[in-house]
Order: structure tokens, then sequence, then C-alpha cells
């Protein structure tokens, strides 16, 4: 093992901000936008289930290897690798997650940019007497614009950059301790309102009462997909922000209570929403457009819905930029440790080149959607090679190197801070790190390839 001097760097100061910042990264437009809206594609409460079993058993050994991997090395994605498996191809998997990292912030801006036009829109009000075919309209003639996306997305993008420009400690940290909590009180109040709607009991048994005839193949393998898409996992963020962390911290005590944090606000997402959609008559399988086009149709028949529209795209807005910085960091931290760049200019000139990444994206909802290859937009590409080829990939990777490169006293050394804790659990992990999940993510990269 490389012996270099460990550099002097940033970290987080609390055990409050690491689970706030790391939270905040895992909480985002997957829980709040995606995961209501597959769970109505796909079924409701069965695909719960799914989904509940994917992130215990895939999800939590991936959380779990990559804290191993980032507070061990305490280095970048890249350079994480680079010290733990010197002379080796092992950093590839951290270059694919750098990669990942701009290709999902480019068009994860886009649609956070649209979360700001929508807080706008509720804020005048502009919801009020349409009808659903309105809204409809609204949304597809927003999204197909050219210049207004693209101006939130640059106002999105710019206050990520702002946060992520003031470090760790100074602005991650800082900023996640404000906002997580700003977070739970609005999806409280949120479902406070929903559970009291009348007829909200069929909207709580469409999301709890499983119906494994709904069930299908395509639907597991979207659950395990977004297990890890809203876990944060397969591209280094949580290598990077557990580099951040004190070797004092039980990383196996963190990762449980941020897979519970970020599966308990799925689901408050999903309380919030469904009993609303049930009560007012509306169909749950919308897909996409759930959030931007069934919701203000949902709030405005609602009493208070004036302000519960605005709370919830607030929700959006901030679930969003929270999850955004921690995408910038893994770019930024690979630049600033591995190529020498000063923080601001890697924070800047990442933050601008995402941006300008991400404008062909925004083109392809409107002027050009007809511009495909092989039948997908600019966006769909890179949500494509992104989410189904670079996420489980690195995933894969990761999970794999801690079950077999690093292997039982590897990862025991971390996992027990050097002996100060005890760690019963960890046969169980290694078999899942060495075993079930690296199968069941090949399995799912086969498919998401269309080879399986
Ligand atoms: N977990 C975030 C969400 O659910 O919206 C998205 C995300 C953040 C994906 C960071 C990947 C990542 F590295």
């Amino acid at each position: 093992m490389a012996t270099k001097e460990v550099v002097q760097r940033d970290s987080f100061t609390s055990k409050l901000g690491i689970i706030a910042a790391i939270a905040g990264s895992a909480v985002g437009l997957g829980n709040i936008w995606k995961f209501p809206y597959i769970t109505g594609v796909y079924g409701g409460g069965a695909f719960v289930i799914v989904y509940l079993i994917c992130i215990v058993l895939i999800g939590l050994p991936i959380v779990l290897s990559e804290f191993i991997i980032g507070r061990k090395a305490q280095r970048n994605a890249v350079g994480s690798f680079r010290f733990l498996a010197p002379r080796t191809y092992w950093y590839v998997p951290g270059l694919m997650g750098v990669t990942a990292a701009v290709m999902i912030l480019a068009f994860y801006g886009v649609v956070a940019g649209w979360t700001l036009e929508y807080l706008l829109k509720a804020i005048t009000n502009s919801f009020a007497g349409k009808n659903p075919a309105d809204l409809e309209g609204i949304f597809g003639g927003f999204i197909s614009q050219i210049a207004r996306p693209i101006f939130w997305q640059i106002i999105f993008m710019s206050l990520t950059c702002w946060i992520v420009v003031a470090g760790i400690k100074g602005g991650i940290e800082k900023a996640s301790k404000l906002l997580m909590p700003v977070l739970l009180v609005i999806i409280v109040i949120l479902d406070t309102r929903a559970i009291t709607l009348p007829g909200a009991s069929e909207g709580l048994s469409f999301l709890f009462k499983p119906d494994f005839s709904k069930l299908t193949a395509e639907g597991i393998l979207i659950a395990l997909g977004h297990a890890f898409f809203s876990l944060s996992l397969g591209m280094g963020t949580l290598i990077t922000y557990s580099s951040y962390m004190s070797k004092e911290e039980n990383l196996a005590t963190t990762a449980v209570q941020i897979t519970i944090v970020d599966t308990g606000i799925a689901l408050l997402a999903g309380i919030a929403i469904f009993p609303a959609v049930f009560a007012f008559g509306i169909e749950p399988g919308a897909g996409p457009g759930l959030v931007f086009i069934t919701l203000p149709n949902v709030f405005q028949q609602m009493p208070g819905g004036y302000i519960f529209c605005i709370l919830f795209f607030l929700l959006l807005a901030v679930a969003a930029l929270t999850s955004s910085i921690s995408i910038l960091e893994v770019v930024v931290a690979y630049f600033v440790e591995e190529l020498h760049l000063k923080r601001r200019t890697a924070t800047i000139m990442s933050a601008v080149g995402i941006t300008i990444i991400g404008f062909p994206c925004s083109l392809s909802m409107g002027v050009w959607s007809k511009v495909t290859f092989m039948d997908r937009t600019f966006f769909d590409w890179l949500d494509f090679i992104a989410s189904n080829i670079l996420l489980p990939l690195g995933g894969l990777l990761i999970v794999a190197f801690v079950g077999w490169i690093l292997g039982r006293e590897g990862a025991e050394q971390e996992l027990t801070n050097d002996g100060e804790l005890s760690a019963g659990y960890l046969p169980l992990f290694m078999f899942l790190a060495k075993f079930v999940a690296p199968l069941v993510i090949a399995v799912v990269f086969l498919h998401g390839l269309g080879l399986f």
C-alpha cells in the first residue's frame, strides 16, 4: 500500500453535519419526483416491497463499501483507488464515477431548473382555474422552450456552484444542516395535509398494499436501478463524502441511518402524493409528469392548495440542491486533488462545463426533440449511459473491490475503527459484498444494455 502523506484536507465537523450532507445527497429528485411516479407506473405496493429488498440487500452493502474506500483512503474517487491499489487499473472505476457525475449533473440540473420555474408559478398562483389539459400544455410548453428552462438551469447550477466553492465545512455541511431540516418540516406538513383528506386511505393502500399480480420483471429491474440512483451509489459520491469523515465515526451505523432516511423520505413523498391523487380521482400512473402536471391539478382543488403547492415545489428544489452539490463535489475533489487546481477554479470550471453539456439536454425537450441517435435524444443518452451503464458497473466494481481486493481484513479494520468497535455483521457483509451484490448488479447491468 502506498505510504504517501495524507494531504491536509477540509472535513465535516460534526456527526449531524455528516448525516445531513450524506442524507442530502441521497434525498433528491429521485425520492420526490421519480420514486412516486415509478411506483405509480409499476403498480404500487408490490413494487415498494421489491424496492425495499433491493435497498437492504444491495444498496446498503454498496453504501458501506463506498464508506470503507473513501474513509480509508481520505481521497477523491480516483485518488482513493490509486492509493488503495497502486499501480493497477483500479482507478478506472473512479474515473467512470467522475464521468458519470458530469453526465448526471448535466441533466439533473435541467430538471432541477424546472422545479424553480414551478416554484415561481406556484407563488404567482399560475395554476389557478386550469384544467388537466391546460396543465399538461403548460408543462409541455415550458420544457420545450429554448431560453426559459436554460435560464433556470443556469440559476440552479450557480446556486450549486456557490455552495461547493465554499468548501466542505463552510459550504456543503452548512447548507445541508440548514436545508435538510427545512425539507423534513415541509414533507411532514404535506403528509399531514394528504392523510387528512377525505378518501386518503385509497392512496395509502395503493402505496402499501402489495398486489403481486401487478409486479413485472421490468419493475424489479427498475426498482434495483432506482435503489442505486436514490442512494447516490456507483459513482464515488459516497467515497468522496466519506473521505471527509473522521476516523471516529461508526461507518455501519451511519450507513444504516442514511439508508433509513433516504427510504423514509421516499415513502413520505409517496404518502404526500398518492392520497391526494386518489382523493381527487386522478390516475396514479402518470409517469414523469406526475409532479409537474398531476400535482398542480391536485393542489388547486385542495383547500389551502395554494400554500401547499408552494411548499411542495420548494421541497423539490431544496432536495435537488443538496443532491447536486454532492455530484459536483465528486468532480471538484478530483480536479483539486489529482490535477492540482485551486478549489475555486475547479468548481467554477466544472460547473460551467457541466451546465453547457446540459444545454442540449434541455433543448432535446423541444427544438432538438427530433435530433436522435438510435431513437434516443441527447438527454436520453446521457441518462442511459450514466444510469444504465456507468452506475451499475461502478457499483459492481466498488463492491467487488471491497469484497475481493481489500478483503475481510481491510474491511474489518475500517468498520471496527482499528479494533475499537465490534462488527458482528462482518461475515454477512462480506458474503453480500463478494457474491450477492455483484451477481445481482451484473444481471441488472446486462438487462440495462438489453442483453438479458
Ligand atoms: N440520490 C439523488 C436523488 O435521489 O435524487 C441523485 C444522485 C445524487 C445520484 C448523487 C447520484 C449521485 F451521485
